[in-house]
């Protein structure tokens, strides 16, 4: 099959924020204890008691942002449990994730000293279903108040000399289900006392994200700033309302077939839907005084696959196998981003190690990379370029997005066609093209994984691009994910 494209490189959209490629990290199954944490006494290789191998690797990755405590967890979650001599530190049953035993030796510090490491801005999620406005600002005032208060002190005790200079700030989680079960006014109602108590310190200005919509739950929105409207004089501040959008399949996560495959894939298309129809109804409220515009973040996305319980039992709750399947599952989700990046301003991966759509999988003192990783390796070319529009007349062939600098274009193609190749040829509306590389990941089966004992079945292979003066040819095979970096002429 052949199929063509027009790459307009004037035609611009919008900066590829690097937030577009942040990730979460949630008090669930793995992914914190035995996963990114495995204590400083571990034989395991770590850092302070962060697992050395994953650091590197997110560190290769250049997360830019990281959220926690959850998810869930973060509703049942008291931060002053995991602060101060970890022997002290309560033990407390996890109450959403099989009641597991936290003996929260991974606390605020701990998290603090992880994004330290990668470079990520960290993004805590307040405690709003079970906690209150007392709670969640004496954790904003532990965290980024300089000095000259008894929390600054304590956490100056703790540690820390210095703020830990958190800006995102999240009142609550999912409150329409785990964060309490309330409808939209009466989450409004608590959003405004809870962030009218978050101040600010030194030069950090807090930005507050709301909870959003259960997928494109339109109404979910468009009643909560109905409500936020009715506040007499001026609303609580509000920087920003949070989308959970998760990709659902139909199999186990090595089990899919032809049509569960392309039913999950399929799922991206109402992704794109459902940023454009958000943000429309965020700016139908954007001209009011009291809210004005307010950003959309996708706080929780990736494939969800049918449980493998016995997978489950082994490493923990929503441990899932990454394959092939997810890697293009993951670009068809960035390419997505680039498109719409003028509508967003944060998007995070559920979940970093061992959860859902996992970046790193962790077995005793294994780590591996998965094809979810790879992609967004791949496609780190992408993240502070201008997104530009590609004309492409056949999009349900191919998922395809540009991005340009001063001196080249970025093109993430995709195959999902788990049967036939595709040859595409892309004119370039610009500059002369100087050069061109490109990287791809490829797998005949989409069931195939990273394992344990086959750690590199998926990993970037080079891919050949042809190309001329004004355009270029690339073959990808059936189910291929590639990047391609043009270099421009200028
Ligand atoms: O990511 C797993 C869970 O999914 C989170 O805790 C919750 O926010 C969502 O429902």
């Amino acid at each position: 099959m052949t199929s063509t494209a027009t790459i307009r490189c004037k035609d611009e959209i919008g900066l590829i924020r690097p937030e577009l490629y942040g990730h979460f990290i949630e008090h669930l199954g793995s992914a914190i204890y035995n996963g990114i944490w495995v204590g400083e006494d571990s034989s395991i290789p770590n850092i302070g008691g962060l697992r050395k191998a994953a650091v590197e690797y997110l560190q290769a990755l250049k997360v830019p942002v990281l959220r926690w405590p959850g998810g869930c967890f973060a509703d049942a979650y008291h931060w002053r449990d995991g602060i101060g001599r970890k022997t002290d530190r309560p033990r407390r049953l996890n109450l959403w994730w099989d009641g597991a035993v936290e003996d929260n030796s991974f606390g605020t510090h701990e998290f603090m000293e992880l994004c330290k490491l990668i470079r990520a801005r960290p993004y805590l999620a307040g405690n709003l279903g079970s906690g209150t406005p007392a709670e969640l600002h004496d954790w904003v005032e532990y965290c980024n108040n300089p000095f000259g208060t008894t929390l600054a002190d304590e956490r100056m005790a703790n540690g820390a000399p210095g703020p830990f200079g958190v800006r995102y700030w999240g009142i609550g989680n999912e409150a329409w289900g785990c964060g309490g079960h309330l409808n939209a006014e009466e989450y409004c109602a608590l959003y405004s006392r809870f962030a009218t108590y978050v101040p600010t310190y030194g030069d950090t200005k807090p930005f507050l994200i709301a909870v959003g919509p259960e997928s494109n739950d339109l109404e979910w929105t468009q009643r909560f700033f109905s409500s936020l409207r009715t506040t007499r004089r001026y609303a609580a501040p509000l920087h920003g309302i949070a989308m959970h959008f998760y990709s659902w399949g139909k199999s186990k996560p090595t089990e899919y077939t032809r049509e569960t495959l392309k039913d999950q894939l399929d799922r991206f298309a109402d992704l794109e839907k459902a940023i454009i129809d958000q943000r429309s109804a965020l700016d139908t409220f954007a001209t009011d005084p009291k809210i004005g515009k307010v950003g959309l973040i996708i706080d929780e996305w990736g494939t969800w696959d049918v449980s493998d319980e016995i997978a489950e039992k082994k490493f923990g709750k929503f441990w899932q196998q990454n394959t092939m399947k997810d890697a293009v599952a993951a670009g068809l989700a960035l390419n997505v981003f680039h498109r719409q990046c003028d509508k967003l301003v944060m998007c995070n991966l559920a979940q970093t190690v061992n959860v859902l759509q996992a970046l790193l999988l962790t077995n005793d003192d294994n780590c591996l990379r998965t094809p979810t990783y790879y992609t967004f390796l791949l496609c780190l070319k992408h993240r502070g370029n201008t997104a530009v529009n590609v004309d492409h007349p056949f999009p349900w062939h191919l998922s395809l997005s540009a991005s340009r600098s001063a001196r080249d274009i970025v093109v993430t193609a995709i195959n999902p066609d788990p049967d036939k190749a595709v040859e595409l040829t892309c004119t370039v509306d610009g500059p002369g093209i100087a050069g061109a590389i490109g990287q791809m990941l490829h797998h005949d089966d989409w069931n195939s994984c990273n394992a344990f004992d086959a750690p590199d079945t998926i990993v970037p292979l080079p891919v050949t691009v042809k190309w001329r003066e004004h355009d270029f040819t690339v073959e990808l095979p059936r189910f291929t994910l590639a990047t391609l970096t043009i270099q421009l002429s200028v």
